[in-house]
């Protein structure tokens, strides 16, 4: 042991707030080791749908540990794997699907990035070498998926780094970026046209595919497209042969009220990224479904996609996977989403709806945000050096709440919102819980910034 010995040999997120140690977890609450209770209202980022301890998902991963801990996917393939596969290709939009497993969000989207440009090199158009993406968005922390992602605040830091053949269109978020006098389907037009812009400027021979969330979450706060806008993505991506990738990492898995949240837009990606929901925060999984066809083409070409991490499809975490499915289905937990999503809304709506200092309530099923501003009329944020975002998260840890604050909402530097991810099991009383200690932190937040 170290001389220092009250130092932790932990490298922590943060060198600047300390860390309760995480003792129990039950339901919809984690409790610390020193015995403080906090209501889960974001399932960390968006992770524990089930809530925490949800015995079938901790039977079914002790159950799996028994048959079969790891098998290496180039030896053997497992049987959790192909059932969760299957569960996943029949309930997503469209016809067939294949999945590859991954052990999180961001080798999910690297995964999609290298097998996109796979797809196009054999289908002989080599010359397909830029991605686009866009700003104000979250794709991941690896570099590949860092590169794609949209947010400022580690551009001075990584910049320099990242690949450099990746342009950016504006975000689908209208209430920053709607005109007064359009309509919300000429935004989403005007928002879809930039792809096309982007694609012209580059040469459609360039462009090897289309990456965005489904649903935008950590960024900007569970901001849902506007009617039109995928279906115009998904036109421009065909008419131009590139890709087009949704990212469900966060709002996917039943979070915003339906398993896949691209259903609710009617189109059908070619690829979709999963993690998060998936595995409900028991085990570490993540996903890359790709179209049958797209997969054939592999199949028929070079016959492997030329990647792979020993963890994938590890067979523990596909039987966690596996059993949330199982307990979504048996529980009627997805149609819940919906239910209790409105039940929350409205809860925000008569906290929050009326105050001076939230601009506005969004989101979709039990995803939902409410945006902190200096000034309701004209959507003014509050200084970036307030530090809202941050004080937000640490007040809500003082009143027992779990929730996820987030800075740079308006423009990528200043603006604030809180995103809100309860469990799919909340009760009606939790949900009255989790307005009162929101809005009991808001209210000490701001009284502290004004
Ligand atoms: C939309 C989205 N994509 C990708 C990621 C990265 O996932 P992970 O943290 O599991 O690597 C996240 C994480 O928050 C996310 O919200």
């Amino acid at each position: 042991m170290s001389s220092r010995s009250n130092v932790s040999h932990v490298f922590y997120r943060s060198f600047k707030t300390g860390f309760p140690s995480a003792g129990r977890s039950a339901g919809a609450y984690i409790t610390d080791a020193a015995g403080k209770q906090y209501l889960d209202a974001s399932g960390g980022a968006a992770v524990s749908c089930l809530g925490h301890g949800h015995p079938d998902i901790v039977a079914a991963i002790k159950d799996q540990l028994d048959k079969v801990e790891f098998a290496h996917t180039s030896f053997f393939t497992s049987e959790p794997a192909e059932r969760l596969a299957e569960i996943l290709s029949e309930k997503a939009p469209g016809d067939r699907w294949r999945t590859y497993y991954l052990s999180g969000g961001s080798e999910a989207n690297e995964a999609a990035l290298k097998l996109a440009r796979q797809i196009q090199v054999e289908r002989g158009q080599a010359s397909r070498d830029h991605y686009i993406s866009r700003q104000q968005s979250y794709h991941g922390n690896t570099l590949g998926a860092l590169s794609v992602s949209g947010r400022k605040s580690n551009l001075e830091l990584f910049g320099p780094v990242l690949l450099p053949n990746i342009r950016k269109i504006m975000p689908c978020f209208a209430y920053r970026w709607q005109e007064p006098e359009e309509t919300e389907q000429a935004f989403g037009q005007r928002a879809a046209g930039e792809l096309e812009q982007q694609i012209g400027e580059l040469g459609a021979d360039h462009v090897i595919a289309f990456i965005a969330e489904t649903v935008s979450g950590a960024t900007i706060g569970c901001v849902p497209p506007v009617p039109g806008y995928f279906a115009e993505i998904r036109r421009i991506c065909d008419e131009n042969g590139a890709l087009m990738i949704l990212d469900e990492v966060m709002c996917g898995m039943g979070r915003c009220g339906s398993l896949f949240a691209c259903a609710e837009e009617g189109v059908v990606p070619d690829m979709i990224t999963l993690a998060k929901g998936l595995g409900a925060g028991y085990q570490p999984i993540g996903a890359l479904m790709v179209r049958e066809e797209l997969a054939e083409e592999i199949e028929r070409g070079s016959g492997a996609f030329s990647h792979g991490h020993t963890y994938v499809g590890h067979p523990v975490a596909c039987a966690a996977g596996l059993a949330v499915q199982q307990v979504f289905a048996r529980d009627g937990l997805i149609p819940r989403v919906t239910r209790m999503g409105a039940k929350l809304r409205v809860a925000l709506q008569d906290q929050f709806g009326a105050h001076d200092h939230i601009g506005d309530i969004r989101g979709r099923g039990l995803f939902q945000a409410v945006e902190i501003v200096e000034d309701r009329q004209t959507k003014a944020p509050f200084a970036a050096s307030d530090k809202l975002a941050a004080r937000t998260k640490k007040r809500a840890m003082d009143n027992g709440l779990i929730c996820y604050p987030f800075a740079g909402t308006a423009d990528g530097v200043s603006g604030d919102h809180v995103l809100l991810a309860p469990p799919f099991i909340i009760s009606d009383e939790q949900i009255g819980e989790l307005v009162d200690k929101l809005s009991r932190t808001i209210d000490e937040v701001i009284a502290d910034a004004l």
